[in-house]
């Protein structure tokens, strides 16, 4: 047995030069990747339960508390919506891509949605990168803050948090505009 524990001067050098090779490589990548860059942008959110002359659905309520009408104010109530995300509060202002995402109210009281949102861009700018959203929404307070937990391409790795806004609410229709301000660090 003591044959297996006794490892020899050539095995020690050659761990040595191994364990050399790998720090190498981590700091190289390490610095590689140190500067963290600073992105932040604003958007409005078009997030519509009720077609108008100007808007087509773009949220469904998929699920809610059995035996009671469906709202948002549930606790249990959930959606699913494909919103158009642009740069003014007019619809017809660019669109830079959309939010992509579920919420589910997760307040006994009502007053709170548990957002998740993959905001995809298609501008210009960061067309194919994504946005990572998730947080509580507490829908009632007049602005908000959620996290932004991750992100791909443009926003490989990203952190950072965004606050949210409604700005147009029209509660018997159940249509909405949210303003989203957006602060992001990535690499
Ligand atoms: C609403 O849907 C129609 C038919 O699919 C489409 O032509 C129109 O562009 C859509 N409107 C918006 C604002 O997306
Ligand atoms: C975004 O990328 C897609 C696919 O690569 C491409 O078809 C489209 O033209 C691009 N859009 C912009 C605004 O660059
Ligand atoms: C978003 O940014 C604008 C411009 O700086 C500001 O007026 C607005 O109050 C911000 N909204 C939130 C929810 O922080």
């Amino acid at each position: 047995m003591a044959s297996l524990f006794s490892v020899s001067r050539v095995g020690i050098l050659v761990l040595l030069i191994f364990v050399l090779l790998a720090a190498a490589a981590i700091s190289s990548d390490a610095s590689r990747g140190q500067k963290l860059k600073k992105t932040e942008m604003s958007f409005y959110m078009h997030d519509w339960e009720t077609p108008t002359k100007e808007e087509n659905v773009t949220n469904i309520i998929i699920a809610g508390k059995p035996k009671t009408k469906w709202y948002i104010l549930t606790f249990g109530s959930l959606f699913a919506y494909d919103d158009a995300i642009t740069t003014t509060i007019d619809r017809k202002s660019t669109e830079l891509g959309r939010a992509h995402g579920i919420y589910v109210n997760t307040a006994l009281d009502g007053s709170d949605l548990h957002i998740l949102v993959s905001f995809v861009f298609t501008n210009k700018a960061y067309n194919g990168s994504t946005i990572e959203i998730q947080g509580a929404d507490r829908l009632l307070q007049p602005t908000r803050e959620v996290s932004v937990v991750s992100g791909t391409g443009k926003f490989r790795l990203a952190r950072g948090w965004a606050s949210i806004e409604t700005v147009f609410l029209d509660i018997p229709q159940s249509n909405a505009i949210l303003r989203w301000n957006l602060t992001v660090f990535h690499y």
